[in-house]
């Protein structure tokens, strides 16, 4: 039976043994049973919204509310497939040599006019640590960019989310440490549970997601809060050489 079960042969390759194989069996079915229709939908609706355009003299018609509204939802069920599918799918990463500085600047500098808007302060802090990274540096930005979502998600206006390294010369840390509203144990016991979320809006992937990247590479992904007070998350990354 073993033996049969170990089988390297075609129909074990059609049933999944595992969980994880199940999940990306599931996933591909997303991918082109939900993604495909999902794509079409949005292309006809815009076809739509044209011959209206032509037969509607006015633009600010109700028929057009309606489908910007649709259009909307179409564009939130889009979000949660592909980021269900980064979830579920995570390409392997593609290791580089990666320089911390600049990708944290330039993730600050992206996320920094929403901060703005906000009227919470962000901030870049170098605070020890190695210069560079073997990584991959998209994913790695992905990660740190769910973690300061969060962080300026949690803040009300007047508060701060600083992003900061730390670590050594063989581990790399990456704290995101925010102001905000914080959590208490029963909370933060659920936070990297797939479709976990408290937020209004919330899909519940952003911190499993920056997991699964951070475990890829090696390292961690923590977080420490204080209800009432603010939130420390950190991702920490091991040090090491470019692999096969
Ligand atoms: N910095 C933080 N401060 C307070 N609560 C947080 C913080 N980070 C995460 N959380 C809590 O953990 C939950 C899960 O976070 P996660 O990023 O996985 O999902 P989400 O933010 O709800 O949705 P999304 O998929 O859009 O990221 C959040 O809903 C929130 O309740
Ligand atoms: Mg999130």
């Amino acid at each position: 039976m073993a033996r049969e079960a170990d089988a390297d042969d075609g129909a074990a390759a059609e049933s999944p043994r595992d969980e994880a194989a199940l999940v990306e069996a599931i996933a591909a079915g997303i991918a082109h049973e939900v993604r495909n229709p999902l794509n079409a939908l949005q292309i006809n609706l815009g076809i739509l919204r044209q011959e209206l355009a032509e037969i509607v003299p006015d633009p600010g018609s109700h028929v057009f509310e309606v489908v910007a509204k649709i259009a909307g939802e179409l564009r939130s069920l889009d979000n949660f497939v592909t980021e269900f599918l980064r979830f579920a799918r995570p390409p392997r990463p593609r290791f580089e040599t990666v320089p911390v500085r600049p990708l944290l600047e330039s993730l600050v500098a992206f996320i920094g006019p929403e901060c703005a808007r906000k009227g919470v302060s962000l901030s870049f802090l170098a605070d020890g640590g190695p210069d560079v990274v073997v990584a991959d540096g998209f994913q790695l930005k992905h990660a740190v960019l769910n973690l300061v979502l969060n962080g300026l998600q949690a803040t009300p206006a007047g508060g701060s989310v600083v992003v900061a390294t730390g670590g050594d010369a063989s581990r790399l840390a990456i704290e995101v440490r925010d102001t905000g509203e914080g959590m208490g144990p029963a909370v933060l016991s659920h936070v990297f549970d797939a479709f976990f979320t408290a937020r209004e809006g919330g899909t519940g992937l952003g911190l499993p997601i920056a997991r699964r990247i951070a475990e890829a590479h090696g390292g961690t992904v923590s977080l420490r809060s204080r209800e009432g007070e603010g939130t420390v998350a950190t991702l920490a990354l091991p040090v090491r050489p470019v692999s096969a």
